[in-house]
């Protein structure tokens, strides 16, 4: 795919971005505002690995400063999430169609939940991810769920049977731990998962005019026991993410 020789990639914690750091080849790290910035190549292209911490703010400033430093030509957004549509269960893959805040709320000064200011005040505002990225996110999970990928990552290369879906992502400065602020996310915005970055680097690469995408592989469903679930399955989703993106990296 042309036009997609420099690729920036965020995870929010070390469990997202470690593998990813460890394939890139030739690295070198240069760290800015006390960001650690992994600069190698993966697949041909030249890709930067960078930790954001949790959060909408470490997200979003990651975001400014891989733009302003790396100049990539796309930014993926790595890592796991909490499953909000009920047909989806750990293990299962999103690639973000599109991204929005749940917990933006300007609803006293008459928008609806997740309008920004500026905008249709009557819906919430939905930030695209790029087409192209998206399909090849796509074909890279199907890829790494049939065992087709090349890589060494072990137990991706399994063939299983989980679903893989595109949807809208829900993000906000809330780990979802609880049946009802999961079926609000879901009723209120239909979002097949939450986590707490992805719609932050979606506005920044928005506003600046860089193609993004989101992946995410579902840690837990958002629910009671998504506390003990994310413990339980926070690598090894987070791993399944990582071989996802090495395989996209390889079709772009
Ligand atoms: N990341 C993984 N699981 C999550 C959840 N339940 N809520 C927010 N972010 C998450």
């Amino acid at each position: 795919m042309s036009g997609f020789g420099k690729i920036g990639v965020i995870g929010a914690m070390d469990s997202e971005t470690a593998q990813l750091i460890a394939h890139l080849e030739g690295s070198r790290k240069e760290t800015f505002s006390g960001l650690d910035l992994y600069i190698g190549t993966m697949h041909g292209k030249e890709v930067t690995v960078v930790k954001c911490g949790i959060g909408k703010v470490n997200a979003a400033r990651t975001a400014q400063l891989l733009i302003d430093r790396f100049e990539p030509d796309a930014i993926v957004n790595s890592g796991i999430a909490g499953g909000t549509d009920p047909e989806l269960s750990v293990g299962d893959t999103v690639v973000a169609s599109g991204l929005l805040q749940h917990d933006f709320d300007l609803t006293a000064i008459g928008c609806v939940r997740g309008a920004m200011a500026g905008g249709d005040r009557t819906l919430p505002t939905i930030y695209p991810a790029d087409e192209r990225l998206v399909e090849a996110l796509f074909t890279a999970a199907v890829r790494v769920s049939e065992g087709k990928r090349g890589g060494d990552t072990g137990s991706s290369c399994i063939p299983d049977d989980t679903t893989i879906a595109r949807g809208i992502i829900a993000t906000g400065d809330i780990f979802v731990a609880d049946s009802a602020t999961r079926h609000f996310i879901w009723d209120t915005f239909s979002a097949s998962a939450t986590e707490m970055e992805g719609g932050a680097i979606a506005q920044v690469c928005s506003l600046s005019g860089i193609p993004f995408a989101v992946l995410r592989v579902l840690s837990d469903t958002a629910d009671g026991d998504a506390s003990e679930s994310f413990d339980a399955f926070e690598q090894k989703t987070a791993d399944r993410s990582a071989a996802i993106i090495e395989e996209f990296i390889s079709l772009l």
